[in-house]
């Protein structure tokens, strides 16, 4: 069967996205970001992966987010998203905000993790490849390395922006102090941290009183949140026990033993505040952290577009009342 050619379709910057300057920057990122970390890689279906990009693309998502070790296997979400680069979206890329990252594992030996300038550079040129781009929009350290002098890793990512192969940098999981610390050397060096990339949600609340949110929103760096579904867990995926195929029934990255009859009864009632604000409890998570104008994305997983399109409507209800946010606090308080 011939696929037809993909055409964008001419309505995408007017079905409601919207777009929030990263931090201090001219960078505008869509309020809902797409993560490739789940569900591209090549065990996946390559056309369900390429119709959750073209569905994003469609629906005014312009920022793809990426890491070299994303798959499974390692690679091969780089490798898939290359492809429908090839295939389908090429002539956008002008219009696309593509983000990758080193830090963890990807190779063996010393060299093929951690954050040393010979990690960081072979990583990227690795993932350029893969990819097939000329350069990324956004390269992170994807973790701070205790082993490695930060300013070692900082000036990796300033050389790597004046070598043209990221047009900006920010980093990923660093603590607040070391995030204060990389944001100054980079600053001092004339090139500006656009972000720090990390894990927040509804459940997972640490960022707020830890002092990276506060941390950089003073230095002026956008805070983008990973995982704000907390993996699936804020959504009605597991309202009727573990699918097949769901996150959980991998037991990997999400356990099967957290989805307790407890917390599956309060993420019930969570989603019952979610129905009087005419939101799924997915639509309303993402909400929740969208609240906070300093909070300039999150990144969604989608294992399907009918899980894509339901997230990209939190955009329609970003704002909540005093009342809301109360009946919210008191049943977190009792996960
Ligand atoms: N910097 C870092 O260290 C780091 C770490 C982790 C993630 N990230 C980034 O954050 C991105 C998102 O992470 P994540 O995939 O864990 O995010 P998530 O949005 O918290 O979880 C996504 C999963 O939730 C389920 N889901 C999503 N929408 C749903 C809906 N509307 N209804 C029912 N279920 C729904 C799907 O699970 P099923 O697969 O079960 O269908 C999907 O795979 C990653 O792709 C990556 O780009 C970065």
């Amino acid at each position: 069967m011939i696929t037809p050619l993909y055409a964008a379709d001419e309505n995408r910057y007017q079905k409601g996205m919207v777009y929030r300057n990263a931090g201090y920057s001219g960078l505008k990122l869509p309020v809902v970001s797409l993560g490739m970390w789940h569900n591209f890689g090549d065990t996946a279906p390559l056309e369900r992966s390429r119709s959750i990009l073209l569905s994003a693309f469609d629906s005014g998502v312009t920022h793809f987010d990426l890491a070299n070790n994303y798959g499974p296997s390692y690679g091969s979400a780089e490798s898939t998203f290359g492809q429908v680069m090839a295939s389908d979206l090429r002539p956008y890329r002008d219009e696309m905000i593509i983000s990758t990252k080193a830090g963890f594992d990807m190779w063996p030996g010393p060299y093929g993790e951690g954050s040393s300038r010979k990690y960081l550079n072979a990583s990227l040129d690795q993932s350029l490849k893969r990819m097939k781009l000329d350069y990324v929009d956004i390269f992170y350290s994807h973790r701070y390395d205790p082993e490695t002098p930060i300013e070692e890793t900082m000036q990796a990512l300033v050389d790597i922006v004046r070598s043209g192969k990221a047009l900006y940098v920010g980093i990923s999981n660093y603590p607040a102090d070391k995030a204060y610390e990389a944001y100054k050397y980079l600053q001092d060096h004339d090139v500006r941290c656009l972000l720090h990339q990390g894990k927040y949600n509804m459940l997972f609340r640490d960022a707020e009183w830890n002092g990276v949110q506060n941390g950089a929103a003073d230095m002026g760096v956008g805070y983008i949140a990973f995982t704000p579904l907390a993996q699936g867990l804020l959504t009605n995926r597991y309202f009727n026990g573990i699918p097949e195929g769901s996150r959980a029934s991998l037991n990997h990255f999400l356990k099967s033993d957290s989805i307790t009859e407890n917390v599956v009864a309060n993420l019930k009632e969570l989603d019952k505040i979610a129905g009087s604000r005419g939101q799924s409890l997915a639509q309303m998570a993402l909400s929740w952290i969208l609240k906070n104008p300093r909070v300039t994305s999150v990144i969604i997983g989608a294992s399907s577009v009918a899980q894509l399109q339901d997230n990209i409507q939190a955009v329609h209800k970003m704002g909540f009342s005093d009342e809301e946010l109360s009946a919210i606090d008191s049943i977190l308080s009792r996960f």
